[in-house]
């Protein structure tokens, strides 16, 4: 295999610049030309020129959020003209592999390609951790640690003026992220979109906690559950007590990738590039256990991964 492409697509995550990096310099180590196209599959299909990598052009990246070959969400990639105009683009340019580096919905495209004859790796980078077959994806350890600092932060002022926060996390459809950072940042109550929330149950908690003389209350919603307006409303009306509202939003994408992703978006860029020289298409570099596996895209795009109950149920002792 000569002539690689990469991309990223859909949202950006931390370290997806590590993935870059590492499938580039995995690539020339095998006197592959690697190219990288601007702008997701928006780019690829609005027929954007290929940029050839060197070694030096992804030096002082590893470091940096965000991605370096921009990204875009491509609703116009799901039309099947686009997809096969597309296909015959790369066939034209010679291009014998593909890179695509993002969710689920990236991987959908990438599944497309495969099909219609493209040698197509997909590397899982997405916050939300949400895509089956792969224990982590790159972004989340970042996102989550992020989420963190947010709610050491808010439990300083909270602590301060005895008030419960209501802390909006991102995550699209899935709970991970609320779950991961809730048990870790030590929340009083998690509500995640795959767990109907007992309200009362939660309120509760919170005013047995005050009982014993806890000074803060922080509770953590997944975006796909509730708005944490709606919520806050909720337990203000059911506690009495002073209750304020924290959207954390995009800052959870941004910021400089965790020694985990970095780790992580090097060994899948690395992994993907191996991939398509052993001839391997339409699968993910999959982290399962401590190894990275290849797993069918189809298996990616198979649905939601499932949150495990057990963790949510130890969430709830743990913050009693
Ligand atoms: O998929 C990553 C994610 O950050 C989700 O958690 C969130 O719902 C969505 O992207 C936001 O998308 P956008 O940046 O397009 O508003």
């Amino acid at each position: 295999m000569q002539k690689i492409v990469v991309l990223t697509s859909g949202g950006d995550a931390p370290g997806m610049n590590a993935a870059i990096r590492a499938v580039v310099r995995t690539g020339i180590y095998y006197q592959m030309e690697v190219y990288g196209i601007e702008g997701g599959f928006s780019g690829l299909c609005s027929g954007s020129e290929m940029k050839k990598f060197s070694l030096g052009s992804v030096a002082g990246i590893i470091h940096r959020g965000g991605t370096i070959l921009h990204t875009a969400r491509a609703p116009e990639f799901k039309e099947k003209a686009m997809q096969d105009q597309t296909a015959r683009r790369l066939k034209e340019a010679s291009i014998e592999g593909l890179v695509v580096i993002g969710g689920g919905g990236s991987f959908c495209g990438a599944l497309a390609l495969h099909e219609l004859g493209v040698k197509t790796v997909g590397i899982p980078a997405t916050i939300d951790n949400d895509i089956p077959g792969t224990s982590s994806t790159i972004g989340f350890d970042t996102a989550v640690n992020t989420i963190l600092d947010a709610m050491n932060r808010l439990r300083d002022t909270a602590t301060s003026h005895q008030r419960i926060f209501i802390v909006e996390v991102m995550g699209r459809e899935s709970g991970f992220i609320a779950l991961a950072a809730g048990i870790a940042g030590g929340a009083e109550a998690i509500i995640v979109p795959e767990i109907k929330p007992d309200l009362e149950e939660i309120c509760r908690r919170l005013l047995k906690g005050i009982a014993r003389k806890k000074t803060h209350s922080l509770v953590i919603v997944a975006e796909g559950a509730a708005s944490a307006y709606d919520i806050g409303k909720v337990v203000q009306e059911k506690t009495k007590l002073e209750t304020r509202v924290t959207v954390l939003g995009h800052i959870q994408r941004g910021g400089s990738p965790s020694a985990v992703d970095r780790l992580l978006g090097s060994r899948m860029g690395a992994a993907a590039v191996e991939l398509l020289r052993q001839g391997q298409s339409g699968v993910m570099t999959a982290l399962q256990g401590d190894a990275i596996v290849p797993v069918p895209l189809s298996v990616a795009t198979s649905g939601r991964r499932e949150l495990s109950r057990d963790l949510y149920e130890m969430s709830g002792i743990l913050a009693m």
